[in-house]
């Protein structure tokens, strides 16, 4: 029996309460950072959404972009009922799409799902991979996320037990 049907599009804004709904069990179970929907509704561009045959949303993904080569997938959660039907994969694949038309090369995330990461390209990281002078200038972001990416003391609770990958885009030209 094949997956079920489920497209992937942009976001909507009204998709908002959705993507609060689908990683609300993740908050609560601290493998995601929550958001207010006014910082949702900001950043509401960087959102990918998958919706199941009758149109609902049953999976969301972002792409931040931190500097002028380097982005963050965040956000990326399924409905419970659609894990391992390939909807991550394609939301995924959707964000590095979107990464690439921006002209961003490497692709960040920190993550519980290091499998899943890996199974896409992702390597896992040790030290910082800015230069001394962009690390300089991110520190001043109060992106909880930027935080998290530079590894700051602040965020360490946070960041316990996630690993910290990353994946340099192939080179298409
Ligand atoms: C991580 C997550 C997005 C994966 O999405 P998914 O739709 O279940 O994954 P897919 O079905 O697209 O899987 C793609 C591939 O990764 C593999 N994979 C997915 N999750 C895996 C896991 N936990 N362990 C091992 N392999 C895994 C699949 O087997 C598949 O491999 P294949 O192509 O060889 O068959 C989803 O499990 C999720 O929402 N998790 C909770 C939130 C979270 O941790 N988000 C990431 C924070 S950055």
């Amino acid at each position: 029996m094949g997956s079920p049907e489920f497209t992937v599009r942009k976001a909507l804004a009204s998709d908002v309460p959705h993507i609060q709904r689908l990683i609300r069990p993740y908050v609560e179970r601290r493998i995601l950072l929550g958001k207010d929907d006014v910082a949702l509704y900001a950043s509401i561009q960087q959102f990918r959404i998958a919706v199941g045959p009758d149109g609902t949303p049953i999976g969301c993904g972002a792409l931040n972009v931190f500097w002028d080569d380097i982005a963050e997938v965040r956000t990326l959660a399924l409905d419970e009922a659609w894990i391992r039907h390939g909807v991550g994969h394609r939301l995924l694949e959707g964000l590095e799409v979107d990464a690439r038309a921006l002209g961003i090369g490497r692709i960040f995330c920190l993550t519980f799902e290091v499998d899943f990461f890996t199974k896409h390209g992702y390597l896992e990281i040790g030290e910082s991979v800015v230069s001394p002078e962009v690390y300089a200038e991110l520190v001043r972001s109060t992106d909880e996320g930027v935080a998290e990416f530079l590894d700051l003391a602040r965020v360490k609770p946070n960041t316990l037990g996630n690993t910290r990958m990353l994946k340099v885009l192939p080179d298409l030209s």
